[in-house]
């Protein structure tokens, strides 16, 4: 929190595509007549056959609904490529950086593209898939990636992208849930100089598979990886003998256009479902105005297309308004924590889109590493992910920003489809660590447990009161757990899971989650999930997981765990569950610290004090609260007293 306030650089209230009046004007019009608004708005794509009704949502139950543009006809792979060929088609749509600096990148046009894509999509069809098949991606971060993305929706099947760094477990567990036909991924991945098996993992997979009858490998790191016959067939080979004359299928608003797999509060991760028309108008709008992006500029989100924040802010978003944009495939601090800022200086870049975690890992470094770059083409930088500390904040602004960059502090979710509240350059006074202002069309109310919506300076559980085009639009295969998730907290809201504070202008500052999902470096993971990995092990009886400070990725992961009678607990078995937690679900999920407790503090109900656990993690122990009512509240006393040395 800090009362700091940026105001808008003189060159950007002039310049920018959304000024502070335009901002007002658009924004208002936006929730007084969102059909108007969104009609003008949605010409930004190219429809095949225009829509005549915009919006037809309700958040209630007895006529819940969500639907844009419903009786509209698209295709995504078209607006993002076909429609630039004619003004744009030589324009590099492409820069991609490998992993290590001394190999060779690549440069691709939107002719290229296009026809790569084209190809691909004919190689999909020729392996069997049709329009509305869901294909899982486990691609590194290679053109190919984006290439299957737009291969995808081009003939209208579903893609599931799954982030490489999740494991076989976590890969199956995702592909069986959609039912997936084919998985699209590389011989191996490549990331801070080191290989990632990622067919290795897809062939342990598929060993619990059932639904998967092609894979298609593309070569990375042409190692020898053993292929299975009359399965997998390398990408070149699908792509033999067929043309690059593919036309676009053509696509309802409504279509599908991909599952994306995330955390929750309970169980297994949920796929999250977009469709087609909305998640278009709504990414490409974002995009332009709140990164206020002209063709031309060089744009740079160092996300993972694994993520959300791929989808939108590195394929669709930026594709559909004819963006060059720079793909890397390694990690900002590898070969060392100059790489990203040397990556910006070789193609220089103007924009560029980041995490907190990253910035927070890469300050620690020291400024030497940002101060021997130049870093003179940045106009404009970007967060995502958590909410930023203003120390970070500061740090990104005057050293890698030299002061000139505003900075836009973007709050959305995998299930916002794009950004839900940011400021934008021309338009918004900046205030380090608050994400600002909302989006147009979008409605953020705070309210009480009660669902009480609070007016003025106040904190409260973040709600958005009304539909946006990019909103989810279901949980794959479970649209009872897609209503009972987000609309039964506070009915007739869409619940955010997320605490907020606004403050007296009127700015939102996102605190953090407040069900029981952590953010780990930025990655979204379920309390729910890691305890039940560790229960899997055969000496663990019970765990209970919850997050902790940590200086770098944010949140850490703290687990309480209490093994079986006669189990012994020592360093031995602490590595080893740590090990476990990563082979079930992936490095990302690595627990920080594992304290063993005899016992897990309870209600005389059973039900586990989570509130509790959570002080003892944040080392708080001087506030934890009423135990009166436990069962046994000698047990804290217990966890109190042997909190692991690394914690
Ligand atoms: O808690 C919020 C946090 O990340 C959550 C969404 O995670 P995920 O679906 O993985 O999407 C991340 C990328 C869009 C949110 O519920 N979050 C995201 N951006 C911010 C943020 N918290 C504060 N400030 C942000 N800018």
């Amino acid at each position: 929190m800090t009362d700091e306030l940026y105001p808008v650089p003189a060159e950007w209230a002039e310049k920018a595509i959304i000024n502070a009046d335009r901002y007002a004007a658009k924004y208002r019009e936006s929730v007084e007549d969102p059909d108007g608004f969104w009609r003008r708005e949605a010409q930004r794509i190219d429809w095949i056959k225009p829509f005549t009704t915009v919006k037809d949502t309700s958040f209630h139950e007895d006529d819940f609904n969500i639907s844009w543009f419903g009786d509209g006809t698209l295709n995504l792979s078209s607006n993002c490529l076909d429609r630039h060929l004619a003004t744009r088609g030589s324009a590099t749509a492409i820069i991609w950086e490998a992993d290590d600096p001394n190999e060779r990148g690549m440069t691709i046009s939107y002719r290229e593209l296009h026809s790569m894509v084209c190809r691909f999509a004919n190689a999909l069809k020729a392996q069997g898939v049709k329009r509305g098949d869901r294909v899982t991606i486990y691609l590194p971060m290679v053109p190919e990636a984006a290439v299957a993305m737009l291969a995808c929706a081009r003939i209208g099947a579903i893609h599931s992208v799954v982030f490489g760094g999740f494991s076989p477990d976590a890969l199956a567990g995702r592909i069986k849930d959609c039912d997936s036909s084919l998985v699209i991924t590389a011989d191996e991945g490549l990331r801070g100089g080191r290989v990632v098996p990622l067919k290795h993992n897809v062939d342990e997979a598929l060993d619990q598979c059932t639904s998967v009858t092609r894979v298609i490998v593309m070569r990375r790191t042409d190692t020898d990886v053993p292929m299975t016959e009359g399965r997998d067939i390398w990408w070149l080979d699908a792509e033999a003998g067929v043309t690059a004359d593919c036309p676009p299928e053509e696509m309802g608003a409504e279509d599908p256009l991909f599952i994306l797999y995330t955390s929750g509060s309970t169980g297994q991760p949920k796929g999250v479902l977009h469709t087609t028309g909305g998640y278009a108008v709504w990414t490409s709008m974002t995009h332009e105005y709140v990164f206020d992006y002209r063709p031309g500029q060089i744009y740079w989100c160092a996300a993972d297309i694994g993520w959300v924040t791929g989808h939108s802010y590195i394929v669709y978003g930026p594709l559909a308004n004819g963006a060059t944009i720079v793909m890397y495939e390694g990690v900002p601090n590898w070969p060392d924590p100059s790489r990203i800022w040397q990556v910006v200086d070789k193609h220089q870049v103007e924009i560029l889109y980041t995490a907190p975690t990253a910035i927070r890992a890469l300050e620690r470094e020291g400024d030497e590493w940002v101060k021997k770059t130049s870093r003179k083409s940045l106009k404009l930088l970007g967060t995502v992910g958590e909410p930023i500390n203003p120390e970070a904040w500061g740090w990104y602004h005057s050293v890698v920003g030299e002061g000139r960059c505003p900075i836009v502090d973007t709050y959305w979710q995998t299930e916002t489809g794009a950004t839900m509240i940011s400021p934008m350059p021309g338009a918004t006074d900046l205030k380090p660590g608050s994400a600002s202002k909302p989006m147009f069309g979008v409605k953020p109310a705070l309210v009480d447990d009660k669902g009480h919506i609070l007016e003025g300076a106040v904190s409260g559980a973040l709600v958005i009161t009304d539909s946006w085009p990019g909103q989810m639009r279901s949980v794959w295969g479970d649209p009872a757990r897609f209503f009972n998730t987000y609309f039964t907290h506070y009915p007739g809201y869409y619940f955010t899971g997320d605490g907020c504070r606004r403050d007296e202008d009127g700015y939102y500052w996102i605190t953090g989650r407040i069900d029981d999902v952590i953010n780990v470096s930025g990655h979204r993971l379920g309390t729910a999930e890691i305890e039940s990995a560790l229960v899997a092990h055969e000496k663990v009886a019970e765990a209970a997981v919850v997050g902790m400070p940590h200086e770098i990725k944010g949140q850490g992961i703290y687990a309480y765990v209490t093994v079986n009678a006669g189990c012994q607990v020592d360093e031995k078995l602490r590595t080893e569950l740590i090990h476990w937690v990563r082979a079930e679900i992936g490095p990302i999920a690595t627990p920080d610290v594992i304290q063993f407790a005899p016992a897990l503090p309870k209600t005389r109900s059973g039900k586990i004090m989570r509130r509790i656990l959570r002080k003892i993690a944040e080392g708080d122990i001087s506030h934890l609260g009423d135990t009166s009512t436990l069962a046994d509240p000698a047990v804290v006393d217990d966890l109190v007293a042997n909190r692991p040395s690394n914690a």
